[in-house]
């Protein structure tokens, strides 16, 4: 086995697109900072570097910034975010452009994470779509409602690896796949930053939280990481990595440790790689109150950690005020010089510039027009593609019009809670269609009843805002239910979490439907009717029990405002279902953390075999595989084909799809790769290409795929890059367990291109 190896650098050169160095305009933007800077006194950038709340604002954290007005007036503060009108920014810009000596205008931040105004499924949803373009246009749409309320600036993409259904933040991640979830982190950023970051319908990205905070321990929020420098340069830096070379203007550091150092302290990522092997020019933020929970880490007090951070590479501050507060010990004590706060206050400085703040500080404060109901039509067709079919036994979905329905549970009659999380902000709930309300566009003969409380575990109903006392008696919650379900032909039970049962904050231990719900899904099951269960939830859940007994499994998610409408449209067949998981459902809690990528063991699982890897009280594979979904329709997969092409220096390779059906489908075709032998132990398998194609009922497509031979490679524990030769299997299908499989050899280090041979 020989080897092409390249560094750290030239690997992260290879992905990334070309950046134009030294550019006019940057050498305009340099003369003009260098003018404003020469100007202000040490208080002014540190002012630059500070990040508050406003005072009536709404919270996204436990702390709120006291005296803003104050403080902005005396040009102590360089951006603010969660401010709730247009007119209380309008008033906070003229304060900071007209009160200050200098007039420095102010950026304004907040999440907008799935849509401002119309809410788009959440994150998690969404990347089940597999569509590119459609995630680009609702962050592009997104960007539009938000900058025409004076939005400058997204605290997104989250672009945190995900695998532990337990952390409620799954929910705003795209999954568990670092090649995926790289294409999703470009497309958001292209679509928040549109061509030119100065255009008034353009914002900046914020791509956070950097770095691992989706590999906490346990699934606890906020909790530490330890993890090998290797394994996060394979797979858990990735979608950072892709965010960054699609252009980011910033990014925010987490909350956790990562291996001892804290994320919001820690030179290495946020300096040593994050600019020194990523070339990253924007600006760093920290989460919210990140730099003072230093402190509750044990790194120090206040005035310390601050400067700590600063030093590491963070430039702004979220809410601590830790420089601004304790600016004159930390000169006097030397734990910071000017020239430190001068190249964060300078980072700054450049963001406004490249947003056209300068130019214009009113620039996202006019109120543009917007067309919402354009986006409307964009919600329904996100929610449509994001819902995932996960069983449909003897094709009992789609359900005929008119058909006699009962409809059960909870969620089944709330625009709310299909918002999910972060949709606080600005959303219009009001404008949101209900489940019921979609189904009574199809049938009327429609009863409803609510069957059961979504908890009766007090602690748990207390933290999602549910009050037990209000939620009715259990048995005759459930006597109501079996009633209406005995009427009825079909039974579509509505069941799940609640929008605050996912998000930050939001761990948990048991992943399956609450009890309560359990027992009137037991009891409708029960009854002898099918039963359709349509699931609301952020995270996978686990559903052995479900899938054994209910006779169809429709994964809605937070489908967003037209979740209704577009759940509807699934279960009777005017959308014919094509979403596909990008996180593991597990059949137990207990086999997390669970992943398609996960690497052999000398002793490879063998079903209830002693002395082999795996549990002997359950199996080994999960209950729907990453990339698994259904649709209507029958696709067969043929003709698989695979090579190493030494002309493109890529491996080739194709599959003919036939839609053997009556009906329309759009089907994502999977491509993943396997190192069969390598000098380090490899994953059996790794996604290195999907495509999304339509088929008419009865038609072929021979679908291609080219993967360069860089992808190839791996992270070497020296952490270098390298390509070997040898045979590598291939593997084409519809999710990543059902897979034709092809061989293909890599011999040739000649063919390498040259600028990997060199090394
Ligand atoms: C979250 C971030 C968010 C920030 C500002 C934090 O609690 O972790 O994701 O952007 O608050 O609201």
């Amino acid at each position: 086995m020989s080897l092409m190896r390249f560094p750290a650098l030239l690997a992260a050169a290879l992905c990334a697109l070309p950046v134009a160095a030294g550019t006019a305009s940057d050498e305009k933007m340099d003369e003009f900072i260098d003018d404003l800077m020469s100007k202000m006194t040490i208080e002014e950038k540190v002012g630059q570097i500070t990040l508050v709340t406003y005072d009536k604002s709404f919270m996204t954290g436990a702390t709120q910034s006291k005296g803003v007005a104050k403080k902005i007036a005396e040009g102590k503060v360089g951006g603010v975010f969660n401010v709730r009108t247009l007119e209380d920014k309008i008033n906070i810009q003229k304060l900071a452009v007209e009160q200050t000596r200098l007039g420095i205008p102010l950026m304004f931040g907040l999440d907008v994470i799935h849509g401002y105004r119309t809410i788009w499924p959440v994150p998690l949803a969404l990347s089940c779509s597999w569509d590119m373009d459609l995630i680009e246009r609702t962050a592009a749409a997104a960007a539009d409602e938000a900058t025409s309320e004076g939005i400058d600036w997204t605290f997104s993409p989250m672009v945190d690896l995900v695998r532990d259904p337990r952390w409620g933040r799954v929910a705003e991640s795209s999954g568990e796949d670092p090649y995926l979830g790289s294409r999703i982190a470009e497309a958001m950023v292209r679509g928040y930053q549109g061509e030119s970051l100065d255009d008034p319908q353009s914002m900046m990205a914020c791509v956070k939280h950097f770095a691992l905070y989706g590999a906490g321990e346990g699934g606890r929020d906020y909790d530490m990481v330890d993890m090998s420098p290797n394994r996060m340069y394979q797979e858990y830096f990735l979608p950072y990595k892709a965010a960054v070379d699609a252009g980011a203007g910033s990014v925010m550091s987490s909350f956790n440790d990562v291996n001892g150092v804290p994320a919001t302290a820690n030179k290495w990522l946020l300096t040593d790689i994050l600019r020194g092997e990523w070339g990253f020019d924007g600006f760093t933020v920290s989460d919210y109150t990140s730099v003072g929970e230093l402190t509750e880490h044990g790194l120090g007090t206040l005035a310390e950690v601050s400067a700590r951070a600063l030093k590491a590479g963070l430039d702004m501050d979220m809410v601590s005020e830790g420089v601004l507060k304790n600016m004159d010990y930390c000169l006097e004590k030397g734990l910071l010089t000017e020239a430190d706060i001068d190249v964060a206050c300078r980072r700054i400085l450049e963001a406004k510039y490249k947003l056209g703040l300068f130019e214009n500080p009113y620039l996202r404060l006019g109120s543009q027009p917007v067309d919402r109901e354009k986006y409307r039509s964009l919600a329904l067709e996100a929610a449509r593609k994001s819902i995932v079919l996960l069983k449909n036994d003897r094709n009992v979905l789609p359900l005929e019009k008119e058909a006699k329905v009962a409809l059960i549970g909870p969620l089944a009659d709330t625009r709310w809670e299909l918002m999910g999380t972060w949709a606080g902000a600005a959303a219009m709930p009001d404008e949101g269609v209900s489940i019921k309300s979609g189904i009574s566009r199809y049938t009327s003969s429609l009863i409803h009843t609510v069957g059961a409380p979504i908890t009766d575990n007090p602690g748990l109903a207390r933290m999602i805002g549910v009050n037990i006392e209000r939620s009715g008696d259990p048995d005759s919650l459930i006597a109501e239910a079996v009633s209406a379900a005995e009427k009825s032909d079909i039974v579509i039970a509505v069941l799940g979490e609640n929008a605050k049962m996912s998000g930050e904050s939001s761990s948990m231990t048991w992943i399956g439907l609450q009890p309560t719900q359990r027992r009137l899904l037991e009891a409708l099951v029960a009854t002898g009717k099918d039963v359709v269960l349509v699931l609301l939830n952020g995270r996978p859940m686990t559903l052995e029990w479900e899938d054994a007994h209910c006779a169809a499994i429709v994964d809605a998610w937070a489908p967003g405002l037209q979740g209704g409408n577009a759940v509807a449209d699934v279960l009777f067949g005017e959308y014919n279902p094509s979403g596909r998981l990008t996180m593991t459902f597990p059949r137990t809690v207990g086999q997390v953390p669970i992943y398609y990528s996960m690497k052999s063991t000398g002793r490879p699982h063998i079903p209830f075999v002693k002395y082999r890897t795996g549990y002997i009280d359950c199996p080994q594979d999960p209950l729907y595989p990453f990339g698994y979904g259904l649709s209507y329709s029958q696709v067969d997969y043929s003709d698989m084909k695979a090579e190493y092409d030494s002309v493109s220096r890529s491996v080739k390779a194709s599959a003919k799809v036939t839609n053997t059906s009556g009906r329309a489908v759009e089907e994502t075709v999977q491509l993943y790769i396997g190192d069969v032998t390598a000098s380090v132990t490899r994953p059996e398998k790794e996604l290195k290409g999907f495509r999304k194609v339509e088929l008419a009922p009865g038609e072929s497509l021979t679908v291609d795929f080219s993967v360069p031979v860089s992808e190839l490679g791996f992270w070497t524990p020296e952490l270098e890059y390298i390509v070997e030769t040898g045979e590598f299997t291939v593997g084409i299908g519809p999710d990543s367990q059902r897979l034709m499989t092809a061989k293909v050899v890599y011999s040739d280090v000649a063919d390498c291109p040259a600028e990997l041979k060199t090394l």
